[in-house]
C-alpha cells in the first residue's frame, strides 16, 4: 500500500548548513496496517508525514502510494494524489476558521474522488459526535470538538492511508482517548493503513507496532555523503543517544 525507499530531506539551517532531517532507507505499510512512530522532538517525523503525503517535496528517493509514484509528480500532481488517498489529521487541525464546521468537511471532500457530498459529511460529523455542532465556527467548539473536526475530515473520502500527527496532543485524556479509538475503528471499517505519530506512552501501547523514527533514519543518515562533512546539528545527537531500539 505504502512504500517507502532510499527517502531524504534536507533543510538549510539559519546558519547556512544543509542539515539532512530524513533518511530513510526502507518503511512500508500494508492495506490496513496500524503502526505508531515515536520519537525525539525535532527528529523529522512531521517532516516524514509531509514527504509521504506529498505536502514537501523529497530530495530523493521513492514514495509509493497504492500504485502510484508520490515522488514522479510535482506539486499540483501531489496534491491531487494526496486528496485521492490520503486524510491527514494535523496536529494542530488547521481547520478553516472563516468556515462552519459542515462547510471544513465539505470543503476538505471537494478536492478528493467523492466530491462534495454534503449528506454524506452530515453522516461522519455525526460518527464523530458533531451532528449537533454542523453550523458552528471552529473557535465556537472546544478543543476537543475542533480535533473531531479534523478527524471528520482526514476520514471522510475513505482514504486508503491515514496520516495523523500525534491527533491527541491537545487533548485531555478522555477526548484523546476518543479520538484515537475513532481513528483506528473508521480505518479498520475501511480497510484503511494507519501511520500514527504520538510521544504518549499511553497511545503508543495500543498499537502492536511500534516504531522509533531515529532508528528508522539513523541507518539512512550512517550510509549518507552528509555525514562526511562532519556537521553534527542537535537533531542527530539527539537519535544517536537513543541507540536506535526500534
Ligand atoms: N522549512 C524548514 N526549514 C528549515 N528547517 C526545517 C523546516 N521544517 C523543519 N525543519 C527542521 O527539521 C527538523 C525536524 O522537524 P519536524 O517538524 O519534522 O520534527 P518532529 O519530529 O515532527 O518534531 P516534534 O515532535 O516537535 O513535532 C527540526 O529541527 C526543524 O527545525
Ligand atoms: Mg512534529
Amino acid at each position: 500500500m505504502l512504500a517507502v525507499t532510499d527517502l531524504t530531506k534536507s533543510f538549510v539551517s539559519p546558519e547556512g548548513t544543509r542539515v539532512e532531517i530524513v533518511s530513510v532507507k526502507a518503511f512500508a505499510l500494508a492495506a490496513g496496517e496500524q503502526v505508531a512512530l515515536r520519537g525525539e522532538s525535532g527528529s523529522g517525523k512531521t517532516t516524514f508525514l509531509h514527504l509521504i503525503a506529498g505536502i514537501l517535496a523529497a530530495d530523493s528517493g521513492r514514495v509509493m502510494l497504492d500504485g502510484a509514484e508520490m515522488t514522479a509528480l510535482g506539486e499540483a500532481g501531489r496534491d491531487k494524489l494526496r486528496a485521492g488517498k490520503i486524510g491527514y489529521v494535523f496536529q494542530t487541525f488547521n481547520l478553516l476558521q472563516g468556515f462552519s464546521v459542515l462547510e471544513n468537511v465539505v470543503l476538505g471532500m471537494s478536492f478528493g474522488p467523492r466530491g462534495a457530498d454534503r449528506a454524506h459529511a452530515k453522516d461522519v460529523l455525526a460518527r464523530v459526535g458533531l451532528g449537533h455542532r454542523l453550523d458552528h465556527f471552529p473557535r465556537q467548539l472546544s478543543t476537543g470538538q475542533q480535533q473531531r473536526v479534523a478527524v471528520a475530515r482526514a476520514l471522510a473520502n475513505r482514504p486508503k492511508l491515514v496520516l495523523a500527527d500525534e491527533p491527541t496532543g491537545n487533548l485531555d485524556k478522555k477526548s484523546g482517548r476518543e479520538a484515537l479509538a475513532l481513528i483506528r475503528e473508521v480505518c479498520r471499517e475501511n480497510g484503511a493503513a494507519l501511520l500514527l505519530v504520538s510521544h504518549d506512552e499511553e497511545v503508543l501501547a495500543q498499537f502492536e507496532t511500534r516504531l522509533d523514527f531515529g532508528a528508522l533514519t539513523e541507518a539512512g543518515k550512517r550510509a549518507s555523503p552528509m555525514n562526511a562533512t562532519g556537521e553534527s546539528p542537535p537533531q542527530q545527537n539527539q537519535q544517536n543517544q537513543k541507540g536506535g531500539a526500534a
